[in-house]
């Protein structure tokens, strides 16, 4: 971690880097309200280390957009607690992490071992900002090239939690991902967010959509579709009134409220 503020004023709008500091921006912001969802002060403390212009970033509507992120943050931690309270001794891969700061939100038991990775471009810049311990190490590595993997122990149950990644990559190299994972490790969960194959058709900026949980299963027996959810369908949870009456709208839509939903499967 380096002292004092940390430099990210190169990072181009739309780039890949640009795409965390959004996710952190959305998480500071919504961490700021007195009914946080998801009560990400790690990441308000993260932006105010950076030096970028996130004034820009208003563009963005926070005010609305804010749940997007929070909800979904919210049901992979609620996903990813659940798993680590009956595993308390997992190995965590927390894939395309970016500036995430999950590690150090979800109450970790003491014997979890915890792996961030991102692109090597983004783990120098997360270097600047988080420090490693003993049982907190990132990994610059894609996450597509084969080789990190054999740097993580494999005896013990594997937690994996990939948020905003999967749909950046090729149906086959989820489908890679996925074998390699399934065949290091004996047992664990894996959790992620998709979108449908008309909407990676749809926003170029995508190149994967999942049909349903049971493709998976199809291309890869050894992982059990547990459950999904829709980031909408925890409307619910919105403390402010008018934009939950705008997702609680959404969520009566099926082609909306089945837009970004959450995975959850077993191996
Ligand atoms: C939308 S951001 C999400 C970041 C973080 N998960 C969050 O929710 O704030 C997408 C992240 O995926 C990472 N990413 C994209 N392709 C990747 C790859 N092939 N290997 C590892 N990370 C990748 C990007 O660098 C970026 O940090």
């Amino acid at each position: 971690m380096t002292e004092g503020k940390v430099d990210f004023t190169g990072v181009k709008w739309g780039s890949v880097e640009w795409t965390m500091l959004c996710t952190l921006y959305l998480r500071a912001y919504e961490s700021r309200s007195n009914h946080s969802i998801l009560g990400d002060h790690a990441a308000a403390e993260a932006m105010d280390r950076i030096d970028y212009d996130f004034d820009r970033m208003k563009s963005l509507r926070p005010s609305s957009n804010q749940f997007l992120v929070a909800l979904r943050a919210k049901q992979l931690d609620v996903w990813a607690t659940d798993f680590l309270a009956r595993h308390p001794d997992a190995i965590v891969l927390h894939l395309g992490c970016g500036l995430d700061s999950r590690a150090f939100r979800l109450d970790l038991p003491a014997g979890v071992d915890w792996f961030d990775v991102d692109v090597p471009t983004v783990v120098e810049l997360r270097r600047q900002v988080y420090s490693e311990h003993d049982r907190y190490q990132m990994i610059g590595s894609s996450v597509t090239d084969p080789e990190w993997l054999d740097r993580i122990p494999a005896d013990r149950p594997v937690l994996v939690v990939a948020e905003g990644l999967l749909p950046y990559l090729t149906e086959n190299e989820v489908r890679q991902l996925l074998q390699r994972l399934t065949d290091r490790f004996p047992t664990g969960e894996l959790m992620f967010d998709g979108i449908p194959p008309w909407g990676a058709k749809v926003m170029k900026i995508f190149r994967w959509g999942i049909r349903d949980g049971h493709q998976l299963e199809q291309w890869n027996p050894r992982l059990r579709f547990l459950e999904k959810a829709s980031i909408f369908s925890h409307f619910a949870e919105i403390p402010a009134r008018g934009i939950r009456a705008v997702y609680r709208l959404t969520n009566a839509i099926p082609a909306c409220r089945n837009f970004s939903r959450m995975y959850r499967f077993g191996f």
